[in-house]
């Protein structure tokens, strides 16, 4: 059977490490009234821009948008603490999972990788557009696949900005290129290298290394399984968890922001991180062979509950996910895929 959605009333305090005795609070105010996510047609079509090349009236939309979201109290389920702790909720064992409460719902290393965080973003997207009151505001995304994106986009590390986060690695600042097989420690290699190297990493993740969806996605995970398995999908577990690690502070306890689950919803740069995850999902089916959505019902109805932009609990499937222009209204502006064509 599917995961089932959460019973937010039997929501607990989430670890912040699997199975430790440190946790924190991150359950989200709890409602009984459930609405179901129907697409709704009438929103105009946003187009998410790359993040190194936005325009200064985009980026003062933006900033607007996140200063609105960050000024909401704590307690409404659009505020920015709010809104890291739905990922903290999900990743961190804070979801006893309905019918089967000795284990708890873990969106990753598994399936529900990619639809989990489509959905979280969508919903977030919505709430920022909503609070500038433009229903054409779309998020950026970091496009860490390409050279000219490898930096931290620099929109994000202007100190004044509300898109700023201070628990990120003073190391790996502009114009530091990432490391998208970075393993925790820099091995200082020269840029050449570097790109050479994430390029090739790209497309053993995208190309040679992802033929099948269950390479891609991750590993079946059902209503009672244990997520303990640990298969994530190639881009889950590379670049997604190196870009984690990377941007994270290693002087804070728990690699805070991005390189704890618990934290990493707190830096605005996980959802410019997240949106070019999910653009690789939309890219991934275009590259053929059996590159496909899964069609086992089990992935199709799993379901996730989100506050949306009206601060109105919604129940998504994951089937509401798969055609982002279609059910969503968003994609993504085009830009090069310098690593289709580098087999190493
Ligand atoms: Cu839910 Cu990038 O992790």
């Amino acid at each position: 059977d599917p995961i089932a959605p959460p019973d937010l009333s039997t929501c607990k305090p989430a670890e912040i490490t699997p199975g430790g005795s440190e946790t924190v609070p991150c359950c989200p105010p709890v409602t009984t009234k459930i609405k179901t996510f129907k697409p709704d047609l009438s929103i105009p079509l946003r187009t998410r821009p790359a993040a190194h090349q936005v325009t200064d009236e985009y980026l003062a939309k933006f900033k607007k948008a996140q200063a609105a979201m960050r000024a909401l109290p704590d307690d409404d389920p659009r505020s920015m603490v709010q809104q890291a702790k739905v990922h903290c909720a999900y990743c961190n064992g804070a979801y006893p999972q309905v019918g089967f409460t000795d284990n708890d719902i873990q969106v990753h290393y598994s399936w529900l990788f990619f639809p989990f965080h489509r959905m979280y973003l969508y919903f977030y997207e919505r709430i920022l557009g909503k609070l500038i009151d433009d229903p054409t505001f779309a998020l950026p995304y970091w496009n860490w696949d390409s050279p000219v994106g490898f930096p931290i986009p620099d929109i994000y590390t202007d100190t004044s900005s509300p898109l700023y986060d201070q628990y990120r690695n003073a190391d790996h600042q502009p114009p530091v290129l990432v490391d998208l097989s970075y393993g925790g420690t820099d091995d200082d290699v020269d840029e050449q290298t570097r790109i050479d190297e994430n390029l090739a990493i790209m497309y053993r993740q995208m190309v040679s290394g992802a033929k099948t969806p269950d390479l891609f996605f991750g590993h079946a995970y059902r209503a009672g399984d244990l997520n303990t398995q640990k298969y994530p999908g190639t881009i889950e577990n590379m670049p997604h968890n190196d870009i984690h690690i990377w941007v994270g502070d290693p002087t804070q306890t728990h690699h805070e922001d991005m390189g704890n689950f618990y934290s990493a919803g707190r830096d605005p740069l996980f959802y410019a991180h997240h949106c070019n995850v999910d653009r690789m999902w939309n890219i991934w089916k275009t590259l053929g062979g059996k590159r496909k959505d899964i069609t086992d019902t089990d992935w199709l109805d799993a379901e996730f509950l989100f506050y949306d932009e009206n601060a109105e609990l919604v129940n998504c499937k994951v089937r509401d996910s798969l055609e982002p222009e279609k059910q969503l209204r968003y994609n993504y502006e085009p830009a090069p895929l310098p690593w289709l064509f580098t087999k190493p």
